[in-house]
């Protein structure tokens, strides 16, 4: 039976009204794509990651990662940090964005962060982190959730003892990256990680890491009992995943990826959304990199990839894209 996977998805007492997500993406989860994800059938969505750091000291730049659009209803605020007091020191500021959730990475693998004692240096200080939960909770009513990966190394698996510490202190869910901190974004995710997290818990359980199509969509949620999918590096270039997950975990066929018009009509908001925010220059340059995303693979493209990589105006791309999505 596949018709009861999609489901609504309890966060305190909102009630997000799906349960696939878009996972945070450091350089793709701005506003504009985060849109486009939700007008295809995305839930819920997740900011970039936040420096607590950066809001604490008032950082105008890293505010604007906080920013939404009128029809986003709801956004969880990823926010990176080592030490309970940065999450205190940030907190008046996040809360004047009105984040559903507050969620606390505890999975970059990237250097610069792992250097400071955040993101997945947190794997090996889970009370530390248990501790950001207790100081978050304690202090507001909003939801508090944490994104941990399977642990620092393979010799060092501890994603279940550090989710059962994340719901003691009071999170209210955990999404779950299976993979470790040495693994990167290499290598599969090991989803029997997931079945065992969402075993010892009594809070939701999100599950992230190569969900790549409609298929592995139900196979997660059939085989590891997750009460969330959170798609990632398949949605870039692809927000229409979320729809045809949707369908599929409804008990329907898939339906057909986006015709070449529809496609197009998809990177048009997107790219223009982009520069009503951005301007056209930066806008343009922002969008290079979903550009190739949403063209890889078609026919003629690869030819194109130089002109995609050139392109400074929304003309240039318009032509460029006419010409691959005839
Ligand atoms: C380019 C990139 C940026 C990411 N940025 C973040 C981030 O800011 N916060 C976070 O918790 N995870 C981040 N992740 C991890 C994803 O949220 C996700 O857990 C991971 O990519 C596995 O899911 P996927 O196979 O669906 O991509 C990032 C991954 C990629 C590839």
């Amino acid at each position: 039976m596949t018709h009861n996977l999609y489901h609504s998805f309890a966060i305190g007492n909102v009630h997000i009204p799906g349960n696939l997500f878009l996972a945070p993406l450091a350089g793709f989860t701005d506003v504009p794509f985060r849109t486009v994800c939700l007008q295809n059938g995305a839930s819920l969505c997740w900011s970039e990651m936040v420096s607590a750091e950066a809001l604490a000291r008032g950082s105008v730049k890293t505010r604007l990662l906080m920013e939404r659009s009128p029809g986003e209803d709801y956004l969880v605020i990823q926010i990176f940090l080592s030490h309970y007091s940065q999450a205190l020191r940030a907190l008046p500021v996040l809360l004047e964005y009105q984040p559903t959730v507050i969620d606390i990475n505890c999975g970059c693998p990237v250097p610069k962060v792992v250097k400071t004692g955040a993101g997945s240096a947190l794997m090996n200080r889970f009370n530390d982190a248990a501790d950001i939960v207790r100081a978050l909770t304690g202090e507001t009513s909003v939801p508090v959730s944490v994104k941990i990966r399977s642990g620092w190394d393979s010799s060092s698996i501890t994603c279940v003892e550090a989710a059962r510490l994340a719901q003691a202190a009071g999170a209210s869910f955990v999404t779950l990256h299976p993979r470790t901190r040495a693994q990167g974004y290499s290598g599969k995710a090991d989803w029997n990680l997931l079945t065992q997290v969402k075993r010892e818990l009594d809070i939701p359980v999100v599950g992230s890491g190569d969900v790549n199509s409609p298929e592995d969509a139900r196979r997660m949620i059939e085989t590891c009992g997750v009460d969330g999918i959170m798609i990632g590096r398949a949605a870039v270039g692809n927000p229409a995943i979320f729809a045809r997950i949707r369908t599929f975990l409804e008990g329907q066929d898939i339906p057909p990826q986006p015709t070449d018009s529809e496609l197009l009509d998809m990177i048009t908001v997107h790219l223009d959304h982009q520069i009503e925010i951005k301007g056209e220059q930066a806008a343009c340059r922002e969008m290079r990199k979903h550009i190739c995303a949403y063209t890889k693979g078609l026919p003629g493209s690869a030819a194109l990839r130089a002109e995609i990589v050139h392109a400074e105006s929304r003309e240039a791309y318009l032509s460029i894209l006419t010409q691959v999505l005839s």
